[in-house]
């Protein structure tokens, strides 16, 4: 029932890290094999559900996720978590396979603008791949998932019709086998209203079909728009660890909404996201000096909630001159002044 939003009454949103693929992809400087290795490790361990981990894409187009078998073949499996990878082309879902994935996520737009710039083919010629790389997915007993980038607007083409969307969900779960479907917001067009209004169509049709949600905060609507999903019944996010990532073929695109960001503000709502935020905060602490710039994330920023600041040293002194001057008594310290 909408309005249920408010109260998270211990519900559990699972929040799935893609800060190692999508935000990775983005960044100029190649951030070591050994150190994406820890990042991973540390990501497990901070309660997130399904990790990204890498894609495997042609070297020359993405040179950041060069090691994408180094990577998956050097992490820690923590039997709870499902790592996926992106996979363009059955070239790419072949070393995945080898690498021990757990899923793969396969990825197409929903404007065929985007998916000539991006994937440098149709649509029509993305899902026949999409259709072969599921058949040797099948064939491995690999589960995989559809990533619609675009599905919430092009940066190109503008408005994606919902209908458009919604028949190329019904091609991937019907003809394909999909396990699940994500709706990407690639680069930040959507707004709650429209989530909404998607959610719940997607819902009507598909109850219980795994469906994730994934946001870029690129216009500041970011936990809104995740607010709005769950509203209308999504409970599965992408979200990247100091809110890094960005398309690079996407004009002005930027970070996917930030995991620590939205954790903490669930978990304020009443939410069980499983993540544990102090080990996840450390963890995107660690990305400045590896990235070589600061991160979007505000918590970073901020601090939580209720980490409170020290009162000024001089703090006895203000509170006496200030209540010297008279007034009305103070509702917190009363009056007289105490000494
Ligand atoms: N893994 C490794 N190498 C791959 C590959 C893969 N999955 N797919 C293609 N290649 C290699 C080919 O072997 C070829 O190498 P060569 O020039 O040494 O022979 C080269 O890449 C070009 O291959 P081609 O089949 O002509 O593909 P393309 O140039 O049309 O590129 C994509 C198509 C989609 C594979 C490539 O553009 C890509 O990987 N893009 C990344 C998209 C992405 O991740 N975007 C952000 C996330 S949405
Ligand atoms: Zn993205």
């Amino acid at each position: 029932m909408s309005g249920d939003v408010w109260l998270g009454a211990g519900r559990l949103i699972h929040l799935q890290e893609v800060g190692t693929r999508d935000g990775l992809q983005a960044e100029s400087a190649f951030v070591p094999t050994e150190a994406k290795i820890a990042l991973v490790d540390a990501l497990s361990e901070a309660g997130l559900s399904k990790i990204e981990v890498t894609a495997f894409v042609a070297p020359t187009a993405i040179p950041a996720l060069r090691d994408a078998e180094q990577v998956l073949r050097g992490i820690r499996r923590n039997p709870a978590v499902v790592y996926s990878a992106l996979v363009p082309n059955v070239r790419g879902a072949e070393r995945a396979i080898e690498s021990k994935v757990d899923e793969l996520n396969l990825v197409m737009s929903a404007s065929e603008s985007h998916n000539l710039a991006n994937l440098r083919m149709t649509r029509e010629q993305s899902f026949a791949g999409l259709a072969k790389v599921a058949t040797i997915a099948r064939g491995a007993g690999v589960a995989i998932n559809v990533s619609l980038s675009c599905s919430f607007g092009c940066p190109m083409e503008g408005d994606v019709p919902l209908n458009t969307v919604l028949d190329w969900c019904t091609r991937y779960l019907e003809a394909l086998g999909a396990h699940g479907v994500t709706l990407c917001d690639t680069t930040g067009m959507a707004y709650p209203t429209q989530v909404l209004h998607v959610t719940r169509a997607f819902r009507s049709r598909w109850p219980s079909t795994e469906l994730t949600m994934h946001f870029h905060n690129t216009r500041g609507m970011g936990l809104a728009n995740v607010l709005a999903a769950i509203d209308a019944g999504a409970d599965r996010f992408d979200a990247s660890f100091g809110g890094i990532g960005g398309c690079p073929y996407a004009p002005g695109a930027s970070g996917n909404v930030c995991t620590e960001d939205v954790a903490h503000a669930l978990a304020l709502m009443g939410y069980d996201t499983k993540v544990n935020l102090p080990l996840l905060i450390a963890t995107a602490n660690r990305l400045p000096e590896l990235i070589g710039h600061d991160v979007p994330s505000q918590i970073i920023k901020a601090g939580q909630r209720l980490e409170l600041h020290e009162l000024p040293a001089d703090f006895n002194e203000i509170r006496t001159r200030a209540l010297s001057r008279g007034g009305p008594p103070d509702k917190v310290w009363g009056s007289p002044p105490p000494t």
